[in-house]
Parts: C-alpha cells; sequence; structure tokens
C-alpha cells in the first residue's frame, strides 16, 4: 500500500468544475466578444484549459496567449520582484484583456503583468484567480473574477505546485506543515 498524500482536500473535482462553469457565465458576461485571454504560466495552465472550454460554452470564443512570469523567492513565499520569462506575442493596443492566474496572493505578479499591457497600450485588462489568497495581499488590487477564497495556508493541486510538485493532482488541497 503506498502512503497516503500529505495534503488535505479543499476543492474536489466536481466542485472545481461546478465553480468554474459558473465563473465562466460572469466573465461572458462581463466581457467583450474580443477579449483576449492571457494565461500567466505555469500555474494557471490546468485552470484556464477548463475555463476556455466553459468560455466557449458559455459564449464567449476567445483568443488565447500565454506569459511565463517568475517571481525570485521561496518555494512557498513570492518576493518583490517580478520578471518576463517568456512574453506575449499578441499586440494588446485598443484590447480588452482578461489575464488569468491560479491564485492572488500578495497581488505583486498580476499587479506587474495588468501595469505591463496597460503601458503596452491595452484599453483595459481585468484579472480572473481561482483561487484568492487575501491575507498577505501588498498591493491595493483585487481579482475582478475569483473562483474561491481560500485560507490562509499553502495550496497545491489543480495546476498549483509546491517546489515543482503536485500540480497534476483533480483537486485542491493544503499542504500538511509537517512536509511544507
Ligand atoms: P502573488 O504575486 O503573491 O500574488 O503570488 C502569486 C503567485 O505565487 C501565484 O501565481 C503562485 O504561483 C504562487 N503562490 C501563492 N500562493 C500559493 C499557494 O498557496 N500555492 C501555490 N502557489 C502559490
Ligand atoms: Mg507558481
Amino acid at each position: 500500500m503506498s502512503a497516503p498524500l500529505p495534503i488535505e482536500v479543499l476543492f474536489d473535482e466536481s466542485t472545481i468544475r461546478a465553480r468554474v462553469a459558473t465563473l465562466a457565465t460572469e466573465i461572458a458576461a462581463a466581457m467583450p466578444a474580443e477579449t483576449l485571454v492571457v494565461a500567466v504560466l505555469k500555474g494557471s495552465f490546468v485552470f484556464v484549459a477548463d475555463l476556455i472550454r466553459a468560455l466557449t460554452e458559455a459564449g464567449l470564443d476567445t483568443e488565447m496567449d500565454f506569459i511565463t512570469l517568475a517571481s525570485y523567492g521561496t518555494a512557498t513565499e513570492s518576493s518583490g520582484k517580478v520578471r518576463v520569462v517568456r512574453d506575449i506575442t499578441e499586440d494588446v493596443r485598443g484590447r480588452s484583456v482578461l489575464i488569468i492566474d491560479d491564485i492572488f496572493e500578495s497581488g505583486r505578479t498580476l499587479a506587474y503583468a495588468r501595469a505591463l499591457l496597460l503601458e503596452r497600450g491595452a484599453a483595459e485588462v481585468r484579472l480572473c484567480t481561482l483561487l484568492d489568497k487575501p491575507h498577505k495581499r501588498v498591493v491595493d488590487l483585487d481579482p475582478d473574477f475569483t473562483g474561491f477564497t481560500v485560507p490562509d495556508q499553502f495550496v497545491v493541486g489543480y495546476g498549483l505546485d509546491y517546489a515543482h510538485r503536485y500540480r497534476g493532482l483533480p483537486f485542491i488541497g493544503v499542504l500538511q506543515a509537517e512536509t511544507a
């Protein structure tokens, strides 16, 4: 028998699926048809794969682009310095952009991405994260759309990692303290 994963389930697969579908209808009602979706890698790739299919189902068939951002820091705390590792290829001038990420914590990552795209001439930039962890906010910004609010604990699964592990879990859970 293999040892149980040191992870307590917060949101299981069917809970996530239902929330993603509702979130997509909220976004489809609020964003224009020509919205450019920009997914922040790596953490958002599982969420965005489900979200764009739910968006299409909800009537918003968007164009997609990807940006890889990194912030220097430890495995569980991001630092203030964000940098672009791989940039988008689309021209954002005059466009409505929806940035998608896994989690909004300090807010530094998406505050940086938002400022970058506005500086390049985007008409509007809105933010969507699957998770909101409001306890450690350092920027005066909140996500426009969010799936679930989570406690001030380190969560993994459904794209979120701890030191590059656990991204492939189909659920979101809290990594237990003794292994984190
Ligand atoms: P922020 O810049 O502090 O908002 O941090 C956002 C980034 O930190 C996310 O895109 C995640 O990659 C990472 N992060 C923050 N909290 C967690 C967590 O609980 N689990 C996994 N990654 C996290
Ligand atoms: Mg990450």
